[in-house]
This record gives structure tokens, sequence and C-alpha cells, in this order.
């Protein structure tokens, strides 16, 4: 189907959002974490279009957004305490429960599985949507499947345009990677996908909390996130996280790489926490911690392209706090390539 897809500033727009989630349509709209593109949970047709928009693989399961947590025990099974603690602990925020479905939540959204991902989001015009649509909304990333989440309704646009009725604009989110994915069927919470609630806020509930293998590393055979297996967040540029073994040579070492890709005829950009090592060379400063650095992180690699940049050179993050979630998504965009 074809849209003539109109952008209209979030305050404006949420019932209309939320009346075409009723009907059935597909929109995208901001949250805390990323854009997201939702449509009615409960309408299996809703559901498929999400999955054609984005280009996603079938088996790769949708979050289902909601905004009363009552909701988890009509649409959940088995909830431990440990789950109901963390529940009550994070939501409303940038956290995904994966806990036992229900037979209320459709095959598709959760691809077959016997689990679903919930999430209650923290922004007030999102959580108004959901309401409003008096249903459950089920909603991936805005974007076409594989490049970086949008973090702004423009970047939303370069992706969907034409393809959704409506984008509603809430200016650049909050966090700038989506939710911490957190796997609740088993004894200790298993971080399937890292977020803006860290590990760290985590183990203050649960100390057990376990990271899944894939999150820094490449994982062959079976995976506990369907997500963990495809390529992600690429931009078309090629991207390399530089590391080295003490920080006082990293910039050194960025440096040295910088001129051979350039020697190499290639257009490399820096991506780091501040620009005055890499003076005279082209630098994105994405922020001067890694919170910073998440909330630019996907736009960047977006702009990178567009401004004909064909290297990413990526300067290594402390994996600790929010660090995590960023060296989890650019170790993805950069297919796990460590120089
Ligand atoms: O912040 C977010 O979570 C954003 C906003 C829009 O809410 N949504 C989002 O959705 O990032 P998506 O579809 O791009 O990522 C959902 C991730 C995927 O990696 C998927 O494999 C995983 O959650 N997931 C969904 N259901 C699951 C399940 N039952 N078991 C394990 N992983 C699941
Ligand atoms: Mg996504």
């Amino acid at each position: 189907m074809k849209y003539e897809t109109t952008i209209k500033p979030v305050s404006e727009g949420i019932s209309l959002a939320a009346n075409l989630i009723k009907n059935g349509q597909v929109v995208a709209f901001p949250t805390e974490t990323v854009y997201g593109l939702g449509a009615d949970a409960t309408n299996e047709d809703a559901v498929s279009q999400i999955f054609k928009i984005k280009g996603r693989p079938q088996d790769n399961p949708l979050i289902v957004h909601i905004c009363d947590i009552g909701d988890v025990n009509l649409l959940c099974e088995d909830i431990s305490d440990m789950a109901l603690r963390l529940m009550r602990a994070f939501f409303p925020g940038a956290f995904t429960a994966v806990l036992k479905a229900s037979p209320l939540i459709p095959k598709s959204v959760r691809a077959n599985l016997d689990t679903v991902a919930i999430r209650i989001p923290a922004n007030a015009h999102t959580l108004q949507i959901i309401k409003e649509s008096g249903t459950f909304v089920a909603a991936p990333s805005a974007n076409i499947s594989g490049r970086p989440s949008p973090t702004n309704a423009q970047d939303v646009f370069t992706d969907l345009g034409g393809k959704i009725p409506l984008i509603l604009d809430g200016g650049e989110c909050e966090f700038g990677v989506e939710s911490t994915v957190c796997d609740l069927t088993k004894d200790a919470p298993v971080i399937l996908r890292p977020g803006a609630v860290t590990r760290e806020m985590i183990a203050k509930i649960c100390p057990h909390v376990r990271i899944a293998k894939g999150v820094l590393k490449h994982t062959s055979g079976v995976v506990l996130s369907p997500g963990m297996k495809y390529t992600h967040y690429s931009p078309n540029a090629d991207v390399f996280v530089v590391k080295a073994d003490a920080e006082s040579v990293l910039a050194k070492k960025i440096n040295m790489l910088y001129d051979s890709f350039t020697n190499q005829g290639k257009k490399p950009i820096i991506f780091c926490t501040e620009g005055e090592p890499y003076a005279k060379k082209n630098v994105r400063v994405l922020g001067k911690d890694a919170e910073q650095v998440a909330k630019s992180v996907f736009s960047a690699l977006r702009r990178a392209d567009e401004n004909g940049f064909d290297t990413v050179l990526f300067e290594d993050l402390d994996e600790k706090g929010m660090g995590l979630a960023v060296m989890n998504r650019i170790l993805r965009s950069a297919g796990f390539k460590v120089l």
C-alpha cells in the first residue's frame, strides 16, 4: 500500500494515531528509547503489515507495549516473584520483560515462541497513544530491518516515508538506544539486549543477573533472542571498533588507522568522546559519556552515510552502565569487526 505520509507534532496527533491503530493501521511514534512502528497486537493482519513494512524476518518476535501493569496477568503466565519485583521497579521505562505468553497473544507477534516480550514505555505521549487505542500495541523500532534505529522523526521518514500514513514527531529520543530486553522465565534474570536499565540497576534487585552470551560476541547456533542473530544497526559505511590494551595508546592507534584508510583511498570518520587527539581529521564527537554517546550513535551512523564517509572508526567505550548497550549496538553494526 502507498501512502502520503504525514508528519505531525506528537502533542497534536495522539488521538489520530490511536484511531489509526484501532482501525488496523500501522503508525510511527516516539518513545523514550527509539521511535516505534506500532499496530494493534491483537489484530493478526495489522501485525503482518509491520513485518512487511520493515522487511522483518517472520521469526523475529515483536514487543507488546501496554499501559497498565495489571494487564501483565492477562498476557503472561507463570510470573515469578522475581519477575514481579523487576517489573515493579522498571515499569514504566526502558525495560522489556520476556515472560511465558498466555494464549491471548497471537502467535505471529511472538514468532511462534511460547514467550512474549512486554514493555510499558515511560514517555507520556506513548502511554497516551496506547491508552486511547484501547488495545495492546506491538511495536518494533521504526526502521527498515537491519538499519540503525531511528531516534528522530526525519530518520523514520527516510526509511518508511510512503509506507505508512502517519509519523508523530516528538523530537530526539531521550535515551537513543532500545530498551533492555530481559528474560524473566528463569531462576535469575538474563539480559538478552542491554539498554538504559543497566545490568548494575538490575543487580541491585537481583544480584544473580546474567548477560546472554551473544550480547558482546558473535554467537552461532541457538540464540535466546531471535533478534541477536540478524545483522543490525548497519549503515552503508564499514564500521570498525578500535580497541587498545592501554587507553594511552588508543588515540594513537586510531590516528594511524585513519591515515592508513585514507592512503587506501577511503574516506574515514572517527566516532569518539573527545575530539582533541584527532585534530584536522574528520571527527564526530558523540558526547562526553556513555549516556550522550547512546543518544547520538544511531543518528551519527546515518549522518556518516549521508555525508559520504565509507569507514567509521569507533573509539572503544568501557562496558559499564550504558556503555554495555552502546558496545552491543556498535559491535553489531560493525559485524563484530574489532581492530
Ligand atoms: O525500546 C524498544 O524496545 C523499542 C521501542 C519502540 O519500544 N522497540 C524495539 O523493538 O526495539 P524491536 O522489535 O526492534 O526489538 C525487539 C527485540 C528483538 O531483538 C527481539 O528478538 C526481542 O526483542 N524479542 C521480542 N520478543 C522476544 C521473546 N519472546 N523472546 C526473546 N526475545 C524477544
Ligand atoms: Mg529493532
